[in-house]
């Protein structure tokens, strides 16, 4: 039987996300929003799609929650983005009552699912969205290392000169200003970038990183990033339904990992059918884990302000 794929919130993130889900023909799609015609016509659009990209995916758009029944995987893009000037940290009240009026939905009527949470700012939302849901840890999970990793991969592979596909990249942390981009286990066909460029290219690499949401918005002016932001959606699908076991960064409850406890923080965990199989631990200097420690403080902050 085929999957099926709830996106809540039909904007940029979402309505990508569901273009690149049904193009890959992972699952059959359901887009929902609060604005009325929306989800319904960007689905539609989709659907007529699909017979020039040969694909036999289903895209549906709706208002109502109960066409959402038995998903296997809900992705919450619902949520005001952020504009030039502001952070990510700015939409934290707004957005958290956008998490409350959704995952009760949600969660009432696919109480199975894997809630895949992307609404910003990002650790915080997905603790929210854990503590709303009631679910295992093992099926609430965040969307940020997949995007910020990909970003550091795009940078490296410009600068060197080389393809994409031989780079692999990691950013541990919280999908903030403080995330931190590990260019130690950052390779280029299996050699860490350190042995490929001086100090000072792979710092100005790591800025850019940080920066690489802010430099998006600065462009756009009226909103953030959404092509990378929703491929990274779509290749954790991908990785859940397919039960790929795929080790990618994403933002995880740690209960005693990294020393981190009952926080959400990103960490490179397995990914398959069950959503997340196996926290990865990787060995850390004291600099890389100070800067985590750093960031796992920051997210601290922010949910203790909403108290979640
Ligand atoms: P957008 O404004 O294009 O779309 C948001 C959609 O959510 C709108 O269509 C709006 O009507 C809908 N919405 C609002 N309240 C709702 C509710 N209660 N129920 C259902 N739908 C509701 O924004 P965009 O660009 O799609 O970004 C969405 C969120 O994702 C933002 O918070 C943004 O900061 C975040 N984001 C996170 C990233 C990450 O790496 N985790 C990357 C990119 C964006
Ligand atoms: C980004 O990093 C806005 O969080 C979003 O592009």
């Amino acid at each position: 039987m085929r999957k099926k794929v709830t996106i809540v919130g039909s904007g940029n993130v979402g309505a990508t996300a569901a273009h690149w889900i049904a193009a890959k023909e992972l699952a059959d799609v359901v887009l929902i929003d609060i604005i009325e015609g929306v989800p319904q016509g960007k689905g539609l659009d989709l659907l007529e799609a699909m017979p020039i990209e040969k694909r036999d995916s289903s895209i549906t758009g709706t208002n109502d929650y109960k066409d959402t029944a038995n998903s296997d995987i809900v992705v919450v893009t619902a949520g005001i983005p952020r504009k030039p000037g502001m952070s990510r940290d700015d939409l934290l009240n707004t957005n958290l009552g956008i998490m409350k009026a959704v995952i009760g939905e949600a969660v009432k009527y696919s109480p199975n699912c894997i809630l895949i949470i992307v609404s910003n700012p990002l650790d915080a939302m997905a603790q929210a969205a854990y503590k709303m849901s009631g679910f295992p840890r093992e099926r609430v999970i965040g969307m940020a290392g997949v995007l910020d990793s990909a970003r550091f991969r795009a940078f490296i592979a410009a600068e060197l000169k080389v393809s994409v596909e031989n780079v692999t990249a990691f950013v541990l942390g919280g999908h903030g200003d403080t995330m931190v981009p590990l260019p130690r286990y950052s390779t280029v066909a299996g050699i860490p970038i350190t042995e490929w460029m001086d100090k000072a290219t792979v710092d100005r690499l790591v800025q850019r990183t940080r920066d690489g949401g802010a430099e998006i918005v600065k462009y756009l002016k009226t909103g953030s990033a959404y092509y990378a932001p929703s491929a990274a959606v779509a290749e954790m699908v991908e990785a859940i339904v397919k039960d790929k076991k795929k080790i990618l960064p994403c933002a995880a409850y740690l209960q005693g990992e990294y020393g981190i406890n009952g926080l959400y923080v990103g960490v490179p965990v397995k990914l398959g059918a069950k959503g997340i199989e196996q926290i990865i631990e990787i060995k850390l200097t004291a600099e890389e884990k100070a800067g985590l420690d750093k960031s796992a403080a920051a997210v601290k902050e922010l949910v203790g302000v909403i108290g979640v």
